[in-house]
């Protein structure tokens, strides 16, 4: 079975297809030639999930799916969530985006946050969801090379580690992601 996979993010592209089974056929947007931004401006990460799936069956009329995903700080009543990409400003990379959560964090003592993914299905024209959650705290300051965004300074509920410091196996054994990805694998095959 063919499925676009509508992200412009390789590191997503590289965890997602290490964890899908042959079955499937992911379409990746370099296969597609297609490099355009797919806009986010949805004020919720499902809402944007489903709007980039959308945008992406609309014009190629393959079955797709989408991955938004947003970090959730309980101290922060939930931010960055769905503005995590942006959150320092719109041309801010993620050193910026961590900067700013770390000076937002700073004298406080619940660090509690999680990392939510909603994958959006689209599939013969039906809309379909699958939610992931990952527990964990955010670091004084962050550690670690491997990985991608907030990912040096989360470690996971049950380990002494940034995601950072885990390897792709390893986050792909616990992570926000793989679960929502899981759940859609169970449910088309
Ligand atoms: P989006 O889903 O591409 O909109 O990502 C929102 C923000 O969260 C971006 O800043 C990403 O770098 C970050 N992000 C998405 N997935 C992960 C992850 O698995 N680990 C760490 N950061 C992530």
């Amino acid at each position: 079975m063919d499925l676009i996979f509508a992200t412009g993010n390789q590191n997503k592209l590289i965890e997602i297809n290490k964890i899908i089974p042959k079955n499937i056929n992911i379409i990746s947007f370099k296969d597609l030639k297609f490099d355009e931004e797919v806009p986010e401006n949805e004020n919720t990460i499902k809402k944007n999930a489903i709007y980039k799936a959308k945008y992406i069956y609309n014009k190629f009329n393959i079955n797709v799916f989408s991955d938004d995903t947003g970090l959730e700080v309980e101290t922060l009543n939930g931010e960055p969530g769905v503005y995590s990409a942006r959150y320092a400003g719109s041309s801010c990379n993620s050193k910026d985006n961590i900067k700013k959560l770390l000076r937002k964090l700073e004298n406080k003592k619940n660090r509690n946050a999680r990392f939510k993914t909603i994958i959006a299905l689209i599939l013969d024209n039906k809309t379909y969801t699958f939610e992931g959650l990952v527990e964990g705290k955010i670091l004084k300051n962050p550690i670690g090379k491997n990985g991608f965004g907030y990912d040096s300074v989360f470690s996971p509920s049950g380990y002494n580690k940034s995601f950072a410091e885990l390897t792709l196996n390893e986050k792909n054994l616990i992570s926000h992601r793989s679960l929502a990805i899981k759940k859609l694998i169970n449910f088309i095959s």
